[in-house]
């Protein structure tokens, strides 16, 4: 599997159902740090940035496997029955979502495209060999906004583990300053005008098979593990 951002890459399936990358045909656009499909009709799932162990063992082959393999999958193929033959068929998927945000008659393609969305900047937010010290730039955006590293760690972890059911927890941009929020299933701080720097899923199926009912294990090994701060620093833009 491809271990570079993904620029102009398509998908196939291997034989054991995983996606995998190819050179070639759907062209991408980076918009900060993430890669987006520049054609969305049908809309495809961008490869994974890494191997799926390559997270291992803080987020297992396995985890990675159905995460992405089957539920990522699933919210894509699921928004491409819902948006064929509608005004969103041809949307890029950042439109599709500001386009059906708060609309209770779209909900369901909202949900999808959403978790399409926000599970490609998930994959981004992670790293093999993450954690650590951000960059001097984002650094000293940090303290600017919380003080200190730290305090921004710890926040983005009780933010995040606190996040009561399915969600997310985010830092994000607003207004200048670095915020940690958290939002409930599919909701991005996108749509509320926030500009979205790093993603933590704690849906139960991004950390069950790993971590069982230990989601704060999971959120505090991935902080220090795996969180991919240069991809935040890149999308500050
Ligand atoms: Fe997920």
């Amino acid at each position: 599997m491809n271990t570079e951002p993904l620029h102009g890459e398509s998908i196939s399936l291997n034989r054991r159902g995983f996606l995998i990358a190819s050179a070639g045909l759907a062209a991408t656009l980076a918009l900060g740090g993430l890669p987006r499909t520049a054609k969305a009709a049908p809309l495809t799932l961008p490869a994974l940035p890494y191997a799926e162990n390559a997270l291992d063992p803080v987020i297992s082959a396995n985890t990675l496997g159905f995460h992405y393999g089957k539920h990522h999958m699933a919210y894509l193929n699921n928004l491409n029955k819902l948006i064929a033959g509608t005004e969103f068929a041809d949307m890029p998927l950042e439109k599709i979502v500001a386009a059906t945000a708060g609309k209770p008659d779209k909900v369901a393609i909202f949900n999808n495209a959403a978790q399409t969305w926000n599970h490609t900047f998930y994959w981004h937010s992670l790293k093999p060999k993450g954690g650590g010290e951000p960059p001097a730039a984002l650094k000293q955006m940090i303290e600017a906004s919380f003080g200190s590293v730290d305090a921004c760690r710890k926040e983005l972890a009780t933010t995040t583990i606190s996040q009561f059911g399915s969600g997310w927890g985010w830092l994000v941009l607003e207004g200048g300053k670095l915020k940690v929020v958290k939002t409930g299933n599919a909701d991005t701080p996108m749509t509320a005008g926030m500009k979205p720097l790093l993603a933590i899923d704690v849906w139960e199926h991004a950390y069950y098979l790993d971590y069982q009912n230990r989601r704060a294990d999971y959120v505090n090994a991935v902080l220090d593990k795996l969180i991919n701060w240069e991809f935040a620093l890149s999308n500050v833009g």
